[in-house]
C-alpha cells in the first residue's frame, strides 16, 4: 500500500517506518511483562518502598495525580518513557502544537491548542495566522452571550430570551453538555441551557417541554452542518417556533449556528450576524474550547468560559513543556498503553466522585473511542496490536453499588480513573467528607483487597472465605484537584486529550480522523429512503430486508 503523504517533519519519518511491536523499547517491556511485571502485587510495592504513595506522583496546571497504585515498578516506567521517545512522542507533540498536518488522511492541521492560547501569542498555519481568527470569534462569542445573559438580545416579540438549545450531536453536543453540567454551579439560574441530539422526537419534545418559543434560542452546532441528525431536529425546532410565532421573521431573533460551514446555514435561514465559526484544524471531538462551546458560554459568561480556556491552555503547556517522565497526561497516556497492549485489558473505567461530573465519561468514550478505535497505521499498514480500550464510567459513588462488584471480584482487570475534588461546591462538608472518604477507601480496596487469612482471621465460614476474600492488585490513578472551577475542568479536558494523543502516538494511528462512522451514514440515507418509500425494491441480506419490511408493515401510516 502506497504510504499516505504527511508533513511530518523527515526528524519523524523514522519513528513511524517500524512496526511497534519491533522497536526495541516494545520487546523489553513484553520480557519485563512475562519474568517481572505479571508477578507483582501492589502490596509488595508499596512494602518494599514506604515512599511509593508521594514518589509516584505527579502535578500539573492544577491537577494532582497519584499513579502509585499502578503495576508498575521503576523498571516499567522507564521502559514506557523509552517507547514514548522511540515512537518520536516529543516530535508528534511539537508538530501538533506548531500546525503541522497531522491529521494524515485528512491533510489536516489539529491546533484545538490554538483554540486556547494567548491572544498575544503567534502561530502561522499555511503562511496564515490562526490565534488573531480565534480571538476575533472569542470576542464576538462574549458580546453576544452577555446581550442573552443581561436580556439585550430581544426576541422577535420583545421579549429577553430565558432558554437556550443546543442542537447538535457528537462533538457538537457532548462536550457542551459534559461542561454546561459540570458547571451548572457557576451559571446564571434565570437561563435554562438544554441540549437536543437524539432524532427521536421524544428528545426534543422533552427539551421543548414547558418552554415559551418567544423567549427561546436554539444553537444549531455542526462543523460540517451536514448532519442528518442535527438538521432534522434544526427542522424541527424551526417549524415548532414559527408555527408558535406565526412568521418566518422569528427565525433570524431564535437561531444561531456554530459551523464552519457557514454557506449552509445561511441557506437554512440564519443570519449571518448570529454564525460563529471554526476551523478545519478543529476535530469535532476536540471543539469545545472553539465556539461549540457558546451554550457554555451562555451558561457561565465569558470570563468563566475563559478560565476554563486558560485551564485547558495551563495543561497544553504542561504537555509540551514537562518532561516526560513528570508530564500527566504522558503517564496517563503511556499507563493505558501498558495495560492495554500487556495485560491485555479491554477497557478503562473512569469515575468521577462528583455528581457534576455525571457526563464526563460519554465525553470521554467519543474522545477516546473515536480518536484510537482504528485499526490502520499512519503508513495505511494494518496494526498487529489492539488500539483503544473501551471507555466508559459513570459517578463512581453510585457506581459502588452497582458495577463495582465486577472492578474488585470478577475475572477482568479494569483499569481505574478515580476524579476527586478537596473542597465541595455546596455547603454540605460532611457530604463530600463522605464522598472522598468513598473514593479512597475503593482505590485502596482495589489495590491492596483482603487476603484469605485476613478473611479467616476475622471469623468468616471456611465455605464463605473464598467468596469474601479480595486478591487486590487492580490498578487505579487518583486525579485530586481543589475544586471544581471551569479552570479545573479546562485542564482536566485538555489532560485527558493529550493522553488520548499520547495513545494514538504509540499506537501509529491517526486520531484525528474518523472513517469508521462513514459506512453507518451511508446505509441510513438508503434505508430511509426505503422506509419512506415501500415501492423501492429490498436488496440488502436477508436480516435487513426481514427488518425493514417488518418496520414498514407495522408503521403507524400502513396500518391506519
Ligand atoms: O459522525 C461522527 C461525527 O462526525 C463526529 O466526529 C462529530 O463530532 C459529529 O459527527 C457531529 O458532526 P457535525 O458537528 O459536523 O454535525
Amino acid at each position: 500500500m502506497t504510504p499516505l503523504r504527511t508533513s511530518f517533519s523527515p526528524a519523524i519519518i523514522p519513528f513511524t517506518q517500524i512496526d511497534l511491536t519491533q522497536k526495541t523499547a516494545w520487546k523489553l517491556l513484553e520480557q519485563h511483562y512475562r519474568q517481572q511485571a505479571r508477578h507483582v502485587h501492589l502490596r509488595d510495592l508499596f512494602a518494599q518502598d514506604a515512599g511509593r504513595g508521594t514518589r509516584l506522583s505527579a502535578e500539573g496546571a492544577g491537577i494532582y495525580l497519584d499513579y502509585s497504585k499502578n503495576l508498575v515498578t521503576d523498571q516499567t516506567l522507564r521502559l514506557l518513557m523509552r517507547l514514548a521517545r522511540e515512537c518520536g512522542l516529543r516530535q508528534r507533540i511539537e508538530a501538533m502544537f506548531s500546525g503541522d498536518r497531522i491529521n494524515a488522511t485528512e491533510q489536516r492541521a489539529v491546533l484545538h491548542t490554538a483554540l486556547r492560547a494567548p491572544a498575544n501569542s503567534s502561530l502561522r498555519v499555511d503562511g496564515k495566522d490562526v490565534i488573531a481568527p480565534v480571538q476575533k470569534v472569542l470576542q464576538r462569542m462574549g458580546k453576544f452571550s452577555a446581550q442573552i445573559r443581561t436580556g439585550e438580545w430581544p426576541g422577535f416579540t420583545g421579549k429577553p430570551i430565558r432558554h437556550v438549545i443546543n442542537i447538535g450531536i457528537g462533538g457538537s453536543d457532548l462536550g457542551p453538555m459534559m461542561a454546561v453540567e459540570a458547571l451548572r454551579h457557576y451559571a446564571d439560574a434565570e437561563l435554562d441551557v438544554r441540549f437536543v441530539s437524539d432524532v427521536d422526537g421524544a428528545d426534543f419534545e422533552q427539551a421543548i417541554h414547558g418552554l415559551a418559543a418567544d423567549q427561546t434560542l436554539f444553537i444549531v452546532c455542526s462543523k460540517t452542518f451536514t448532519t442528518m441528525e442535527t438538521l432534522s431536529n434544526a427542522r424541527l425546532a424551526r417549524d415548532w417556533l414559527v408555527q408558535a410565532l406565526g412568521d418566518e421573521r422569528a427565525v433570524a431573533r431564535h437561531f444561531s449556528a456554530v459551523t464552519t460551514n457557514t454557506a449552509a446555514a445561511g441557506k437554512f435561514g440564519i443570519a449571518r450576524d448570529n454564525m460563529f465559526g471554526f476551523w478545519d484544524w478543529v476535530g469535532g471531538r476536540y471543539s469545545l474550547t472553539s465556539a461549540i462551546g457558546l451554550s457554555l458560554m451562555i451558561a457561565i459568561g465569558e470570563d468563566g468560559f475563559r478560565d476554563l480556556l486558560a485551564g485547558s491552555h495551563a495543561m497544553d503547556r504542561h504537555f509540551r513543556e514537562t518532561p516526560l517522565e513528570q508530564n500527566l497526561p504522558v503517564l496517563m497516556g503511556m499507563l493505558t498503553v501498558w495495560y492495554n497492549n500487556f495485560f491485555q485489558a479491554h477497557s478503562q473505567v473512569v469515575l468521577p466522585y462528583s455528581r457534576s461530573l455525571k457526563k464526563f465519561p460519554a465525553y470521554l468514550q467519543q474522545l477516546a473511542m473515536e480518536s484510537n478505535g482504528k485499526q490502520t497505521t499512519l503508513d495505511g499498514a494494518p496494526v498487529s496490536y489492539q488500539t483503544s480500550p473501551v471507555y466508559w464510567g459513570d459517578s463512581g459513588i453510585n457506581g459502588q453499588h452497582s458495577f463495582y462488584q465486577l472492578l474488585h471480584q470478577g475475572t477482568r482487570m479494569v483499569p481505574c480513573d478515580f476524579i476527586g475534588f478537596c473542597e465541595p461546591l455546596t455547603r454540605t462538608p460532611e457530604q463530600h467528607q463522605l464522598l472522598m472518604a468513598s473514593m479512597c477507601a475503593q482505590a485502596e480496596a482495589l489495590a491492596f483487597g483482603k487476603s484469605a487469612q485476613e478473611v479467616r482471621a476475622a471469623g468468616t465460614p471456611e465455605e464463605l472465605v473464598s467468596h469474601r476474600s479480595f486478591e487486590g492488585n487492580r490498578p487505579s490513578n487518583t486525579l485530586l484537584m481543589q475544586r471544581l472551577t471551569p479552570h479545573a475542568l479546562g485542564a482536566m479536558i485538555a489532560l485527558y486529550e493529550h493522553s488520548v494523543f499520547t495513545q494514538g502516538v504509540i499506537w501509529n494511528v491517526d486520531s484525528f480522523d474518523q472513517w469508521g462512522v462513514e459506512l453507518g451514514k451511508a446505509l441510513a440515507k438508503r434505508t430511509s429512503a426505503e422506509l419512506a418509500d415501500s415501492s423501492l425494491p429490498l436488496t440488502h441480506d436477508s436480516s435487513t430486508n426481514a427488518l425493514l419490511k417488518r418496520l414498514r408493515r407495522q408503521s403507524p401510516a400502513a396500518r391506519s
